[in-house]
C-alpha cells in the first residue's frame, strides 16, 4: 500500500484522538501527517506513532499536497472546510452529517457498501454512530430476508456528543454526589442520574433529526430506499458505547438460530447470546473494541416475521474513526485516490 498524505482535522476531539490511536494500531500508511483543530488548540502537541506532533491552525493552505483529509468537526464547520479540503485535491472523509445526503457523497460503511466509493468525488463520508451500529447487524439478515420495517430504542452514551458533554457528566456526577445541584449546559437537562429522550432538535413531525438520520441514512447505505424506520433516540449517562433496542420486521420469517448464524460469519460483527448465563451484549465490555455486538437475539412476540435484538457497539471506533480509516483503506485498496480530482 503506497503511503498517503494526510490532515486530520478536530483532532483534538472525542473522535479525533481515538482516530490517531487506531492510526497506529492499525499502521495506517502515513507519509506527512498535519493535526489541525480550533485555534485554541493551535501549538498543543499531540503523540502519535511516538512521536510528538504540533497542532497547526486550520487554514486552506494545510490541505495543499494531501492525500486524505479526515474531518471530525461540528456540521457547521465541516460545511465550510469539506470543500476547501476537496478544491485543494485531498480526499476529504468527513464525520459530520453535513454532505451524508448530497446524492454524490458515497456514505460508506465498508462491510456494506465498499462499491460505493468507486463513484467518489473527492468526498466521502462516515455515517452517524447510532446508524453504523444498527446497518452492521440489519444488513447480513437483509441480504437473506429483505427487511421491510425497523423500530429502534437508541441509549447512547455522552461521548457521541463530543468532548465537552464527557467533562459535562462527570463535572455534574461530583456535585450531585456530593450533595450539590446540577447545572446543564451541553444538554438541555441535567444528563447525570438521568435519561434524556432528546438527541439533536425536533422536526416538524415531532421526531428529532438524530432519529431521521437512522432512517435515510439506513435506506442509503443498504440500498433499501423502502425500509421504513421509527427510532427514538435517548441520551443516558454512560461514557462510551451506544446500546440499541431494535425489533425488525422481514419479509418472511427468520428463526433466532438462523439470525445468529449469519451474524457470526459477519465481518465486524460478535454474536453475545447466552442470557442463561447472563452473557449479552454490555456497554462496559464493549468500549475499545471495534467489533459491533448483538444478543438478546429471539422472536418478536408481537410479529410473526419479526425479530427482537439487543445492539452494542463503540460509538468512537466503529461508529466513527475506525469506519473513516476502514473507507481509506478500501480507497488505497481500490486504488481510488486519484478520482479525487474528477
Ligand atoms: N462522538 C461520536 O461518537 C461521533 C460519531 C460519529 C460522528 N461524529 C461526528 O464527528 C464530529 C466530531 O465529533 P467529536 O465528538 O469528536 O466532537 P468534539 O469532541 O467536540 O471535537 C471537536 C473538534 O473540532 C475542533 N474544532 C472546533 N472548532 C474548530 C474550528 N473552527 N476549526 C477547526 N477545528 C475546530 C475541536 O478543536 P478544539 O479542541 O481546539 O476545540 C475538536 O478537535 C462531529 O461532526 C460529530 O457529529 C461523532
Amino acid at each position: 500500500m503506497r503511503k498517503a498524505n494526510i490532515v486530520v482535522v478536530g483532532a483534538t476531539g472525542a473522535v479525533g484522538q481515538v482516530f490517531l490511536s487506531i492510526m497506529e494500531e492499525r499502521r495506517f500508511p502515513v507519509d506527512r501527517l498535519r493535526l489541525c483543530a480550533s485555534p485554541r488548540s493551535v501549538g498543543k502537541r499531540l503523540k502519535v506513532n511516538g512521536m510528538e506532533v504540533e497542532v497547526e491552525a486550520t487554514t486552506p493552505e494545510i490541505f495543499e499536497g494531501a492525500d486524505f483529509a479526515f474531518i471530525s468537526v461540528s456540521t457547521n464547520i465541516s460545511r465550510q472546510l469539506v470543500p476547501i479540503a476537496a478544491r485543494a485535491g485531498a480526499l476529504v472523509i468527513d464525520d459530520s452529517s453535513a454532505f451524508r445526503l448530497e446524492p454524490d457523497v458515497p456514505l460508506v460503511v465498508p462491510e456494506i457498501n465498499p462499491e460505493d466509493l468507486e463513484h467518489h468525488r473527492g468526498v466521502t463520508a462516515i455515517p452517524n454512530c447510532s446508524t453504523t451500529q444498527m446497518v452492521m447487524a440489519l444488513y447480513p439478515l437483509h441480504k437473506a430476508s429483505p427487511i421491510k420495517r425497523i423500530i429502534v430504542d437508541t441509549y447512547q452514551a455522552v461521548s457521541g456528543t463530543g468532548t465537552l458533554a464527557m467533562q459535562e457528566l462527570r463535572e455534574q456526577s461530583r456535585t450531585l454526589l456530593d450533595g450539590g445541584t446540577a447545572k446543564p449546559s451541553v444538554y438541555p437537562h441535567q444528563i447525570a442520574f438521568n435519561v434524556l429522550p432528546h438527541i439533536e432538535p425536533f422536526m416538524e413531525d415531532g421526531y428529532t433529526r438524530e432519529e431521521q438520520k437512522m432512517l435515510y441514512e439506513t435506506r442509503k447505505i443498504m440500498h433499501a430506499p423502502n425500509i421504513a424506520v421509527s427510532a427514538t433516540c435517548v441520551r443516558v449517562p454512560v461514557y462510551m458505547c451506544h446500546s440499541e433496542a431494535v425489533h425488525v420486521e422481514f419479509e418472511h420469517p427468520m428463526s433466532p438460530e438462523e439470525a445468529r448464524e449469519l451474524l457470526a460469519a459477519f465481518p465486524g460483527v460478535t454474536v453475545i447470546d447466552e442470557p442463561s448465563a447472563n452473557r449479552y451484549p454490555l456497554a462496559w465490555q464493549a468500549a475499545g473494541k471495534d467489533d459491533v455486538f448483538v444478543g438478546r437475539i429471539r422472536r418478536d412476540s408481537s410479529n410473526p416475521n419479526g425479530l427482537a435484538m439487543w445492539i452494542v457497539s463503540d460509538n468512537l471506533r466503529k461508529g466513527a474513526a475506525l469506519n473513516a480509516i476502514q473507507i481509506a483503506e478500501e480507497v488505497l485498496k481500490r486504488d481510488l485516490l486519484a478520482r479525487r480530482r474528477v
